[in-house]
């Protein structure tokens, strides 16, 4: 059975590898799309928590906006371009202090934590909002074939979301909060995020995309060494 720290080792050495080329590995990583709408208007105390915030895209935009930023990830590799303040931690267990902070982002990291540990953090540090941006899967199968990929591409990752989950999940942080979701699609390059692997993962991760089910590749337009990735922003709170 893999347990907690498990994971978090198997993701700390993950993000070390991928760190130097993180930023340039996808497009979701700059595109406006995946980063404006995780950015509102500044309120309160201007404090921001970016959860897993890996070398700080979504940070920067927030911090253009107003907002004070705290950087947290569990990976230093990962956190060493960000700007503003950084915090070397783990989400489920948050070094922040109750009460202080007024918005919590966090993109594409999700399927890493254990979401009941991160919903109880979030209620604890006083969040009014969250933002949160995800890529979910089209359906069932597209979901537990992604699972297999990732088992080789992102050790430590936990499961892949399917349309909707996150907003049930931003739902479920505390009781009365409202929650919307913005849906829209981006196409990437399908191999670019092997670029960290070494053999024989490598000819795994390729023997897994080259046995790919068709019911799959119709799913994610799967073509040209592209694919349609389905994103969801999440924005729930208080209001
Ligand atoms: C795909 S990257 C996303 C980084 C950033 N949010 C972005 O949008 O570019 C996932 C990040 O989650 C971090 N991470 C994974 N599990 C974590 C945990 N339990 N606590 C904090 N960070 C974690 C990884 O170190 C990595 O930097």
């Amino acid at each position: 059975m893999t347990s907690r720290s498990d994971f978090s080792s198997a993701v700390v050495d993950t993000f070390a590898r991928r760190a130097v080329q993180y930023d340039g590995e996808s497009v979701w990583m700059r595109d406006s799309r995946a980063l404006q709408p995780l950015a509102p208007e500044p309120f309160g105390n201007r404090v921001a928590l970016d959860l897993a915030a890996g070398t700080g895209l979504v940070g920067a935009v927030l911090a253009e906006r107003g907002w004070s930023v705290v950087h947290l990830d569990i990976s230093a590799e990962m956190l060493r371009s960000a700007g503003g303040s950084r915090v070397v931690g783990d989400s489920q267990f948050l070094p922040i202090r109750e009460s202080s902070v007024d918005l919590i982002v966090c993109r594409q990291a999700l399927h890493y934590f254990l979401l009941p540990a991160v919903a109880r953090e979030i209620r604890r540090v006083g969040a009014a909002e969250i933002r949160l941006g995800q890529i979910v899967a089209p359906n069932e199968v597209a979901a537990k074939w992604w699972n297999e990929l990732f088992q080789v591409l992102a050790p430590g990752r936990r499961r892949v979301f399917l349309p909707g989950e996150v907003e049930d999940f931003a739902r479920s942080v505390a009781a009365g909060w409202t929650a919307s979701t913005e849906r829209f699609a981006l196409r990437d390059d399908f191999r670019s995020n092997f670029a960290h692997l070494e053999e024989p993962s490598r000819q795994v991760a390729d023997s897994i995309v080259s046995s790919m089910p068709a019911e799959v590749s119709a799913a994610i337009d799967f073509r040209d060494g592209t694919y349609r990735q389905d994103w969801e922003i999440v924005k729930a709170g208080r209001k």
